[in-house]
């Protein structure tokens, strides 16, 4: 098939995909198209992508060390930021090691690949992101996946391969797609029944659940030194990179078998910087926790009630389900005719069938602008769903 063909096929199967440009700083509102609109797919979760005192310490940084590493973390790229940044991360989450990755993504792919290979069998959860399942699939290791949450079919699979190699058990903490947590207590049983390990990705819990913003583990009471944890920074600490934490010797593995960790540039200075002041204003102002869960929770709550399908989300992430590509897309473009912006998220980052709005609702959104998005999104999926 030739490649214009494949394209063809992609718009016809309506999974063609186009960028929005945003015009300003991140934030509430933006503006599209020289139009302000209601941002509702971000994931500034606690609003902190412009937060001054972000921008004041990545400035400060740059008069300080410059812009770029210029070199990978083990040759000469390690600069005092990156260093402060994992002590500070470590100490966040009450860890004893912590490693900076220059994504989430990377952070998945070189923690996986480090942790299992030929011999080895990983067990995952079937929504997971797609950064832990390509880290799976390079693994090499045996890759298994559980349906979404079914502990006892993960249960069945831990009796069948235990034993045999190192099992790892890989879930997104809060799921990005879908808003619901894994069942992290049961999980934890289970890796302790069948000496596995465990693997947790807080990308979207980090910042934002838990008493301290510690994450998911925090919000469920789970201390327990042996998970592995992911976390982003370019989500809730609205700046860039991610990090793994746990004991440490697995960071001392990390650093000396994590690819994507070794083989790539360190992260500018002021990026870490940026995620330094970033984890300040986190620990200091839990009242931007409890304001977008609020929030949140109206948004949720009013559309469930509303009888649309919120597909089993707790958080701040609430899908909506469509169905069908070309209607979410369809539903995407008049939201944002009505001021709107709320992405459609289709196959493949979805099962077949399950093409959602994923609505992601901000701590600094006004209710005036909730109130108005939850008013017209309901009349309009109301006429999306009922058309013949
Ligand atoms: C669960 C999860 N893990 C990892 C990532 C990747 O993180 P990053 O955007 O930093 O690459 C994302 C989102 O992008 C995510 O939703």
């Amino acid at each position: 098939m030739s490649i214009l063909e494949e394209i063809r096929r992609i718009k016809e199967a309506g999974l063609y995909r186009e960028f929005r440009t945003i015009e300003d700083p991140q934030g509430p509102r933006v503006r599209i198209g020289g139009r302000e609109v209601i941002l509702l797919c971000s994931n500034n979760y606690l609003g902190l992508a412009s937060h001054p005192a972000l921008v004041e310490a990545a400035k400060k940084a740059m008069e300080t060390y410059g812009f770029g590493a210029c070199a990978s973390r083990l040759v000469s790229g390690t600069m005092k930021p990156h260093v402060e940044l994992e002590e500070r991360v470590a100490d966040f989450k009450g860890r004893e090691g912590a490693i900076l990755f220059n994504s989430g993504y990377q952070a998945n792919v070189g923690l996986i690949t480090s942790l299992a290979g030929r011999g080895d069998i990983i067990l995952a959860d079937k929504f997971n992101h797609a950064s832990l399942v390509d880290g799976c699939l390079l693994s090499g290791a045996l890759f298994k996946r559980y349906p979404h949450g079914d502990m006892d079919f993960l249960e069945g699979l831990l009796k069948r391969h235990h034993g045999r190699g190192r099992v790892l058990i890989v879930t997104d903490g809060v799921f990005s797609m879908d808003g619901d947590v894994a069942p992290l207590k049961d999980l934890v049983w289970l890796k302790e029944r069948y000496g596995a390990t465990l693997i947790v990705d807080d990308a979207h819990g980090t910042g934002v659940l838990g008493r301290g913003g510690r994450g998911s583990l925090e919000a469920l009471g789970i201390k327990d030194e042996s998970i592995i944890e992911v976390g982003t920074f370019g989500k809730a600490f609205g700046s860039f990179g991610a990090f793994v934490v746990g004991r440490k010797e697995v960071i001392e593995l990390l650093r000396n078998r994590a690819r994507s960790f070794i083989y790539t540039t360190a992260l500018p200075p002021a990026v870490a910087a940026a995620s330094l002041a970033a984890i300040e204003i986190v620990e200091r102002e839990p009242e931007r926790r409890s304001s977008l869960l609020e929030k949140a929770s109206f948004v949720r709550e009013t559309l469930r009630q509303r009888g649309f399908d919120t597909l089993g989300s707790r958080t701040h992430i609430i899908p909506l389900l469509v169905g069908d590509p070309r209607a979410c897309i369809r539903m995407s473009e008049r939201l944002l005719e009505e001021g709107i912006f709320i992405q459609a998220i289709r196959p493949p980052t979805v099962p077949l069938g399950t093409s959602r709005l994923r609505i992601t609702v901000c701590a600094d959104h006004s209710m005036k602008d909730l109130d108005y998005a939850v008013e017209t999104i309901s009349s309009l999926l109301k006429e999306e769903v009922h058309a013949p």
